[in-house]
């Protein structure tokens, strides 16, 4: 390969590596990501790219800084091409293009149109406007909202894993748990114990009062819309894969075998801690749960109630010594089609990341 390959090469890598950086910064500004690291990757390939065109223009460059410094002491060598020399913009055209290309810039942002503004655009202000009790919610009562639907959803004929009692435990008091609370990205290696998770189950979704079925989190109308889906990396007994917790039997259900570390992350838009945490909790919505009831007041409760089985799981991880931190951006197709959810009737909403530290 000649000399002149390699360099349009590397300003085409530079190109692509620099649209990757731009797209996937707007990504991680767009979801408040934390950390991206194929953000991070593109960065270092743009870097060592931008170094090798460095390297390979060198005597260019060296030859511009003895022009603009004026050291005579840095005479170019003889072979440094004059003619480049000749070619590189005097100041007073770079000062007339830097100008020019301000008041562009300017006037393109002048003259652009402007987006739409928030209270056009954001749609969950309009439902949150829509689902008060008023006139709507009389026009509403009209409607058919459907049948209330089965309280549990079993997976029928699968492999089930009984789940040691998850009482007795004494961590962290609530008031301990909650001051040392905090968001934990990055966990140690090694397997939870069955016993952990299953005291993360029971805090997350468990029955606590047998006799009338409710649970540790409170839910509208005790109506519990929502599924806990566990996807396990390591933890001791268990294969890795997918299981369901079944509530009323704190047993879970074996639904998918297989190391889904990569699956999960590439659907957490490349949040490595998910296929780093020992198990991920997928919390998931069947709306019509509390949607027959509650009408279109039903999605405001129901993600009230994902919010309080999340601090559930972060109290009991805290108090078991463990990290967890709570994930909202992910791909919902790609987490939908790795649970098997249509996405429509259940949909996921949270993903709880919960590992050793
Ligand atoms: C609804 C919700 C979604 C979140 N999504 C993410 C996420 O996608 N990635 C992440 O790293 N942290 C996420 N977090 C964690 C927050 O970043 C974290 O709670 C915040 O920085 C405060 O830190 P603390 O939890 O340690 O107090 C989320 C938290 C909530 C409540």
């Amino acid at each position: 390969m000649r000399r002149g390959d390699v360099e349009y090469l590397i300003i085409l890598g530079l190109c692509l590596s620099g649209l990757y950086v731009a797209t996937t910064g707007l990504v991680m500004d767009l979801f408040g990501l934390h950390r991206f690291l194929w953000h991070a990757y593109a960065g270092y390939v743009f870097v060592s790219l931008a170094a090798l065109h460095l390297a390979l223009h060198w005597d260019r460059v060296t030859a511009y800084l003895r022009r603009r410094l004026g050291r005579s002491r840095m005479r170019p060598r003889p072979d440094v091409r004059a003619r480049e020399l000749e070619r590189l913009p005097s100041g007073r055209r770079q000062l007339i293009l830097a100008t020019l290309t301000g008041l562009g810039g300017f006037l393109l942002g002048r003259l652009t149109p402007r987006p739409p503004t928030w209270e056009s655009a954001d749609l969950g202000q309009r439902y949150h406007a829509w689902s008060k009790p008023g006139a709507s919610s009389l026009l509403s009562a009209a409607l058919d909202w459907g049948p209330r639907p089965e309280p549990y959803k079993r997976y029928p004929g699968v492999p089930r894993v009984a789940l040691p009692d998850p009482r007795g435990f004494r961590g962290l008091s609530v008031e301990e748990a909650i001051e040392a609370r905090r968001s934990r990205r990055e966990y140690a290696p090694g397997a939870l114990s069955l016993e952990q998770l299953s005291r993360l189950l029971h805090a997350a979704n468990g029955i606590t009062a047998p006799s009338r079925g409710f649970r540790s989190a409170p839910s509208a109308g005790a109506l519990y819309p929502i599924e806990t889906y566990v996807i396990v990396h390591q933890v001791a007994q268990l294969q890795p894969g997918i299981y369901h917790y079944l509530v009323p039997e704190h047993a879970l259900e074996q639904i998918r075998v297989g190391d889904l570390r990569s699956a999960v992350t590439l659907a957490g838009i490349g949040q490595e801690m998910l296929g780093q945490a020992q198990v991920c909790l997928v919390l998931s919505a069947i709306f019509q749960r509390t949607r027959w009831k509650y009408r279109e007041r039903a999605y405001r409760y129901i993600l009230l109630e994902a919010g309080h089985i999340g601090q559930n799981v972060y109290l009991a991880a805290t108090s078991m010594g463990l990290g967890a931190c709570a994930v909202g951006a992910f791909l919902d197709d790609m987490l939908n089609e790795l649970l098997s959810l249509d996405g429509e009737e259940e949909a996921t909403l949270y993903i709880i990341a919960v590992g050793r530290v």
